[in-house]
């Protein structure tokens, strides 16, 4: 009786047909604030309506260093993920150890060719082929600033350039208030390094010391006026910034403790979480003297090879929802980003979204769309994590002008 009852059993899971194990996809990505959250969801949601499964695998860190180490971890261990966000010269990286999904046939089904701006498209594709999907186009050299805060401060127009910026947050700052919210961790220092570099250079010096790394460019005395500049932002941060996370300080805007935070616009994605209205209690500008310029960072999700067709199957379905246009839409109105795809409508986003997305279109079209240096879109990663250091140090009072510039200089050559 026991035997026939155990032949049973077995008969019946030998009969149950494949498609009857539930796919699945393992994600690992960094977004870990109420903001980035709400934004997964988008995503967690519509590929649970199509029956797979999301085990979520978080690592908290902007600009991705933590979740980079941990996916070198994985990969070492041959259990790579199935699918991993990532930036920039990261998946180029990965697309040279041949270690990731070919998704060209799905993208040339879709035409992904013709609506993904060429500048992601340049770290979308390896050799000519697509290994990932571009999920949006976040830029990082914004301000968010709290409306209220600054009419009591008695600053009554958005700052146009540095000087005048410096003399608004001095302004929140006699008001009573934190001038500028901070989060002192090397990315944010290099989130804000990327904008007073577009302010201070301008574009062509942008690209010829940070994307180029033309020496000559990178030693000169503009880089000693960006690092000056870097030190009188160091002067209006509270005396509590050292480890915050940029989330925290974001909320610091949004409960009226502080007037601004440079960030870029993920930032977006906590005053919407937070129920705030862009032009009633926040404003988002252009970080001052960089209108017109966008230094952007596109959020990709790469999917690595796997021996398991359900797997597979999963990541396709995984990178064709990504890059759905209705999805693009819903993820980026939550995100704070801009979709990227060109094909997408504004309808659904609000005035900062609509921004974003225009200033992108603009600066695409003016070649003014340069890559984010804090978030691995202008160098490799030996070089950002090298230049972070110098930046962070130098933020710190642990090196001065003159010695961040030589630092700087020699971290090029990393
Ligand atoms: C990512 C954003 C993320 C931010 C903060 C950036 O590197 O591109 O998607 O929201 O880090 O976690």
């Amino acid at each position: 009786m026991k035997k026939q009852l155990v032949t049973l059993a077995v008969a019946t899971v030998a009969a149950m047909p494949a498609f009857a194990q539930q796919q699945s996809v393992e994600v690992l990505h960094w977004w870990t604030s109420g903001g980035e959250a709400a934004a997964l969801n988008v995503l967690k949601g519509n590929l649970e309506k199509q029956g797979v499964k999301w085990n979520d695998m978080p690592v908290a860190g902007g600009g991705g260093e933590a979740a980079m180490t941990a996916v070198r971890a994985r990969v070492t261990a041959s259990n790579p993920p199935t699918a991993v966000q990532m930036l920039g010269f990261d998946i180029t990286d990965w697309g040279k150890q041949g270690a990731v999904t070919d998704l060209n046939a799905l993208a040339a089904r879709e035409g992904w060719d013709k609506t993904v701006p060429l500048a992601l498209q340049k770290f979308s594709k390896y050799n000519g082929k697509w290994i990932s999907a571009p999920v949006n186009i976040h830029s990082t050299n914004w301000i968010w600033a709290n409306k209220e805060v600054l009419a009591k401060a008695g600053v009554k127009s958005e700052p146009k350039n540095f000087d005048e910026f410096i003399a608004a947050a001095e302004k929140v700052q006699q008001a009573g208030f934190i001038a500028i919210a901070h989060g002192g961790q090397p990315w944010q220092e290099a989130t804000v390094f990327d904008s007073v570099v577009l302010s201070t250079g301008g574009i062509e010096y942008y690209k010829k010391a940070f994307i180029e790394l033309d020496p000559k460019a990178l030693k000169s005395e503009t880089t000693e006026k960006v690092f000056h500049r870097m030190g009188q932002i160091r002067k209006l941060v509270d005396k509590d910034f050292s480890g915050r996370d940029w989330n925290v300080a974001s909320g610091m805007v949004i409960s009226g403790k502080a007037g601004f935070q440079i960030m870029g616009d993920w930032a977006k994605g906590e005053f919407v979480n937070a129920k705030q209205v862009p032009g009633k209690d926040f404003l988002c500008y252009r970080f001052p003297g960089t209108q017109g310029t966008v230094a952007f960072n596109s959020d990709q999700f790469v999917m690595f090879k796997l021996n398991d067709a359900e797997k597979s199957a999963a990541q396709l379905k995984l990178a064709a929802a990504i890059m759905e246009p209705g999805f693009q839409s819903a993820f980026n109105v939550v995100k704070g980003s801009a979709p990227a795809r060109t094909d997408v409508s504004d309808a659904a986003f609000d005035d900062c979204g609509k921004k974003a997305i225009k200033d992108v279109a603009a600066a695409n079209k003016a070649n003014t769309l340069v890559g984010s240096i804090a978030h691995g879109h202008a160098v490799p990663a030996s070089i950002k994590n090298a230049f972070y250091d110098v930046i962070t140090r130098h933020f710190n009072g642990q090196i001065d002008d003159k010695k961040a510039v030589a630092e700087l200089v020699a971290a090029a050559k990393n």
